[in-house]
């Protein structure tokens, strides 16, 4: 395969490099390095970096015309300032229409969209049906839900995963590094008091090789565990992890206003139409993320909260 991957020097985005790569596919990635770091992309052949943004169609339309991709993973996305609705409507909503039409000019085979489980709002049912109505209400949700309809409305070959929380090398969202580099650090934490579920990056891998086959079906996918465990539950399992005795309850906070209580995607239709399924539990989840910091460490955390949450 010939791959445009958007926002390649993401956590996401930089998986599927060290995935497809050594696999013999050839990859173009372009990244603007808002949250992205070009540091984490290897040098190696079968791999071109292309700095600029998704919103500039003029560079769209070149890299397109310059690689001749057979297949997009639409992986870049704005969420860092919730209050910056412009660059998350240049990105997630200008900048997908400009790689959705570069890529149905070239015919690709396939085109994969991720979506943010902030689609759905407050969700009226848990776990979420795929087929919940989209009821965003955060600058990201919506952004991201528009351009997730320009999609479905165009003629490309496309499938759209929305996604539960995906753990992973480079992780830096969220409440797993945040607890991490806190309680390292010997700083005191709170947990929000919400309920999400955890997917491992190779379960995460193994519905992108099944998606990336021009034979699965087209459309929108909920691709989770549906195993939904509260933040005190993540929170356990790092404290546990890094051997520390607390010695007082850690504070349980209500969540803020841009979050939602719960978020638990049902997967029982990607399951079905997919033949997917996750491997890794809850606890191996959490704790192969752990091993990797240990490993590597926790750059820095971004979030797509007003405020920073645990
Ligand atoms: N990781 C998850 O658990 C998760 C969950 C739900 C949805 N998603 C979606 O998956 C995708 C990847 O998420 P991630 O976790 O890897 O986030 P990330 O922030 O690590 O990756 C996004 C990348 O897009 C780049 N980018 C931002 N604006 C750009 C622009 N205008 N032009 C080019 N590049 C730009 C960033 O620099 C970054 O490298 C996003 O679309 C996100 O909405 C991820």
């Amino acid at each position: 395969m010939r791959i445009i991957i958007t926002g390649g020097a993401g956590c996401l985005g930089s998986n599927l490099i060290e995935h497809y790569v050594p696999a013999g596919h050839e990859v173009l990635a372009i990244d603007n390095f808002a949250t992205g770091k070009r540091e984490v992309l290897p040098q190696v052949s079968g791999l071109t970096v292309i700095e600029g943004s998704i919103a500039d169609n003029n560079l769209i339309t070149q890299c397109f015309d310059d690689f001749e991709p057979t297949h997009v993973i639409h992986s870049a996305a704005a969420y860092k300032d919730p209050a910056d609705w412009h660059e998350d409507t240049a990105t997630n909503i200008i900048g997908t229409i400009n790689v959705a039409q570069a890529a149905a000019r070239h015919g690709v085979a396939r085109f994969v969209n991720f979506q943010t489980a902030l689609c759905y709002g407050i969700p009226r049912q848990v776990p979420i049906p795929v087929t919940h109505p989209t009821e965003p209400f955060t600058s990201y949700g919506i952004s991201k839900t528009a351009g997730e309809r320009y999609l479905m409305a165009s003629s490309l070959p496309i499938v759209s995963l929305r996604l539960a929380n995906i753990t992973g090398p480079r992780l830096a969202i969220g409440p797993i590094p945040t607890f991490y580099k806190r309680l390292k650090a010997g700083q005191n934490c709170f947990c929000s008091d919400t309920v999400r579920d955890f997917l491992d990056i190779a379960d995460f891998l193994s519905v992108m090789d099944i998606v990336m086959d021009d034979g699965a079906p087209d459309g929108v996918y909920n691709v989770s565990t549906g195993d939904g465990r509260s933040i005190k539950d993540v929170f356990d399992v790092v404290t546990a992890h890094l051997g520390i005795e607390l010695t007082k309850p850690v504070p349980i906070v209500p969540p803020g206003e841009d979050d939602v209580p719960s978020v638990v995607l049902d997967p029982k239709e990607t399951q079905r139409a997919l033949r997917w399924e996750a491997r890794f539990d809850f606890v191996d989840t959490i704790r192969r993320q752990l091993i990797w910091y240990d490993k590597h460490g926790v750059s820095d955390i971004h979030s797509h909260l007003s405020k920073p949450q645990a």
